[in-house]
């Protein structure tokens, strides 16, 4: 099948979450590929529970509907592939050098740019990706000064919009026919190899990030010489 992300599409001038929004849509019967866009979001979403700022005209906020040809089990690799396109396309089109932090976080200059949130509606998946196009350090909020960035703050270039969608969903969509990312995901993740903070809701560990096991499940050998499963869902990493 061809073109099939982004084939169909609902552009919005403002959601609560287009996140939300494609949940609702999938449940409707949206199909494969359809995606949802906002220019600002009321209340965008991120990991963890924690919101997402979306200011009008700072970036990219879309959420794209999946009906992938897979396990169920499977579909949260889609975050990764969602990853490597949103790496790609920012890179080519802003000319900086993108490092993705294990799960799905892209950072340029150590300060993050991309945040991905995959749900499941039903038999859907809905990954959303947010892309900080033109805030500058100011326009986040407080507690992200230090660590938000956007493509223009970091690189000096105004990436727009349309060419960075149109990348991105070209990306994935390769991606998610060839169903085969996962070493291009560990090639590519800044966290292997490197000395990380693991951060549980109860307990703070450190230790040596090894690897990327093939259900995208960070492989952390602890001081104690125990490599650890960490799973995305309920950790925080830090590399120290
Ligand atoms: C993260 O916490 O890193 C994930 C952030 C995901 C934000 C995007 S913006 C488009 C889509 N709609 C939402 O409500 N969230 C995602």
């Amino acid at each position: 099948m061809e073109n099939w992300a982004g084939h169909v599409s609902r552009r919005l001038k403002e959601a609560d979450s287009t996140n939300k929004q494609a949940r609702l849509w999938a449940r409707e019967g949206a199909p494969h590929g359809a995606i949802v866009i906002a220019g600002r979001q009321t209340a965008g979403r991120g990991r963890l529970g924690r919101a997402w700022a979306s200011e009008g005209g700072m970036g990219l906020w879309l959420s794209i509907i999946i009906r992938p040809q897979v396990p169920i089990a499977s579909y949260p690799l889609l975050s990764f592939a969602m990853a490597l396109a949103a790496a790609d396309a920012c890179a080519a089109l802003s000319g900086g050098e993108i490092y993705i932090k294990w799960p799905n976080d892209l950072l340029l200059c150590g300060r993050k740019i991309v945040g991905i949130l995959a749900e499941m509606e039903g038999t859907a998946a809905i990954v959303g990706v947010g892309v900080n196009l033109r805030q500058q350090a100011e326009d986040f909020p407080p507690e992200l000064r230090e660590t938000a960035g956007s493509l223009r703050m970091l690189t000096g270039r105004d990436v727009p919009p349309d060419a960075l969608e149109r990348a991105l969903l070209d990306g994935l969509e390769r991606r998610v026919d060839a169903w085969d990312f996962m070493d291009e995901y560990r090639a590519r993740c800044s966290t292997v190899g490197a000395q990380v903070r693991v951060i549980e809701q109860e307990t703070t560990w450190d230790g040596l990030a090894t690897g990327v096991d093939a259900d995208g499940v960070l492989l952390v050998r602890d001081d104690a010489g125990t490599v650890r499963r960490v799973l995305a869902g309920d950790v925080s990493i830090r590399k120290v």
